[in-house]
C-alpha cells in the first residue's frame, strides 16, 4: 500500500523524536511490503527561521491534501519574544487544529507494566489504570478574541452547543467500544460555558443509556487523578482542561515523553503528534524519549491507513523496549533517542 502522509517536525527535539519515528515507518514499511511517501515540510519556528510564516503555503497544502499528518513540536525560547500569530505556537498548530476542522483530540493514560514500578506514585494508584482523554481541541479560551486594551488583558472563552455536542457524542461513542463510562470534567460552578458543557453532556448522554455519566469539577479531578485514576474510562474535557490534564496524566505513565496523540475530525483527516512540546532544556543532547512520537507513528498507521497489524507492531516493540529498559533517562534507561529508535524499528524487524 502506498502511505502518503505530511511530516512535520518542527523545533527542539521535534526533529530528534521525529528522525526516530521515521526509522520505525521504514523498518515497518519494508517489512510489510509498503511503500512510504514522506512530504517533509516547515513548521513553526523552524518555517520562521527559513524566512517563512510559521505555516508555510506549501506546509499546509501537504498537510490538506494528504490528510495524515506527523507532527514533532513548535516553540522555545528562540521565538518566545514573538507576539500573536507570530508566534509558532499560535501561528501554526492553532492554525492547523482549526482549519483541519481537527476538534478531537484523543491522549491515552495506560501506564505500562514495565512502567509502575519507576512511576512516582505508589503501584497501587498505577495498576489497573486505563483510561483516554477525549480533548475538545479547536474552541474554548485558545480560540476566542485576544488582546489588550487600557485595563489590561483578555481572552474570551466561547463554546456553542454544536461544538459540546459533537466532541461528546465523540467521547460516548468512544466509550461504547470500551468500558462504558463517560467522566465530564468542568468548572460549571463558575463557569457560563462550563454550565452549557455539563447540560448538553446530559443531553447527548440520553442516547447512550448503556454508558455511565460522572460529571466532576476540574480542580478535583486534578487530585482525583492521582489518587484514583482506575475509576476512569473515557475523559470528556474542553480545550484548556484537556492540555492541563494530559500533562498530569504523563505523570501516571512514567514521562512526558510516552503519551501520543490523534487528532481527528469527521471524514478522514488526521494529526498524528506527542503530548509533549519542544523541551529546549534537553533539545540537540540526543537525551529525548522518542516512544510517544513512535507510538504517534503506529496511531497514524492504524487511524489514517488502516494498518492495524503494523501499528500493533509498533506498539508491541515499544513494550518490549519498556520490559528490557531499552529507553532514555526519562524513564531510567541509558539509551539515546537515536538508539531507542533503532532498537524499535529493529525490533519491528526491517
Ligand atoms: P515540554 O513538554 O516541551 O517539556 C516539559 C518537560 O518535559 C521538560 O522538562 C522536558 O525536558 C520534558 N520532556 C518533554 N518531552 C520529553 C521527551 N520526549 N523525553 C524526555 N523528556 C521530555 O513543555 P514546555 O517546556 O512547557 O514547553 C516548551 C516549548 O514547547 C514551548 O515553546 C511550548 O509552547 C512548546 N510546546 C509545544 C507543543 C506542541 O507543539 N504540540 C506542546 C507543548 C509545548
Ligand atoms: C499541546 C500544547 C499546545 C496546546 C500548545 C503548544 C499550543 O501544549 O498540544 O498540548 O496547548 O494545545
Ligand atoms: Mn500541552
Amino acid at each position: 500500500m502506498n502511505i502518503t502522509f505530511t511530516y512535520l517536525p518542527g523545533d527542539g527535539i521535534g526533529p530528534e523524536v521525529g528522525a526516530a519515528a521515521i526509522e520505525v515507518l521504514q523498518a515497518v514499511a519494508s517489512k510489510f511490503g509498503h511503500d512510504l511517501n514522506i512530504e517533509h515540510h516547515l513548521v513553526g519556528g523552524a518555517a520562521i527561521d527559513a524566512g517563512q510564516k510559521p505555516l508555510p503555503d506549501d506546509s499546509f497544502e501537504s498537510c490538506e491534501r494528504t490528510g495524515a499528518i506527523l507532527l514533532g513540536a513548535v516553540g522555545g525560547p528562540k521565538w518566545d519574544h514573538l507576539k500573536g500569530e507570530d508566534r509558532p505556537e499560535l501561528g501554526s498548530l492553532l492554525p492547523l487544529r482549526k482549519r483541519l476542522n481537527l476538534y478531537a483530540n484523543i491522549r491515552p493514560c495506560a501506564p505500562y507494566p514495565a512502567m509502575i514500578d519507576r512511576a512516582p506514585l505508589k503501584r497501587e494508584r498505577l495498576e489497573g489504570v486505563d483510561f483516554v482523554v477525549m480533548r475538545e481541541l479547536t474552541g474554548g479560551i485558545y480560540f476566542g478574541t485576544k488582546g489588550r486594551d487600557d485595563q489590561g488583558a483578555f481572552d474570551e472563552c466561547r463554546y456553542s452547543e454544536a461544538e459540546v455536542r459533537r466532541i461528546a457524542i465523540k467521547a460516548f461513542d468512544l466509550a461504547m467500544t470500551r468500558r462504558k463510562k463517560v467522566t465530564s470534567v468542568d468548572k460549571s460552578n463558575v463557569l457560563e460555558t462550563s454550565r452549557l458543557w455539563r447540560e448538553t453532556v446530559i443531553d447527548v448522554a440520553k442516547a447512550y443509556p448503556e454508558v455511565e455519566l460522572e460529571h466532576l469539577l476540574v480542580d478535583a479531578m486534578t487530585m482525583h487523578m492521582l489518587t484514583r485514576a482506575q475509576d476512569f474510562d473515557v475523559v470528556l474535557t474542553e480545550n484548556m482542561f484537556g492540555d492541563i490534564l494530559t500533562d498530569e496524566a504523563s505523570v501516571l505513565c512514567g514521562s512526558m515523553g510516552v503519551i501520543p496523540s490523534a487528532s481527528l475530525s469527521d471524514g478522514r483527516m488526521g494529526m498524528f503528534e506527542p503530548i509533549h512540546g519542544s523541551a529546549p532544556d534537553i533539545a540537540g543532547q540526543g537525551k529525548a524519549n522518542p516512544l510517544a512520537m513512535i507510538l504517534s507513528a503506529a496511531w497514524m498507521l492504524r487511524l489514517s491507513f488502516g494498518l492495524e497489524t503494523e501499528a500493533r507492531a509498533i506498539e508491541d516493540a515499544v513494550e518490549a523496549a519498556l520490559a528490557e529498559n531499552q529507553t532514555t533517562g526519562d524513564l531510567g534507561g541509558a539509551l539515546t533517542t537515536a538508539h531507542v529508535g533503532q532498537w524499535i524499528a529493529d525490533h519491528v524487524g526491517r
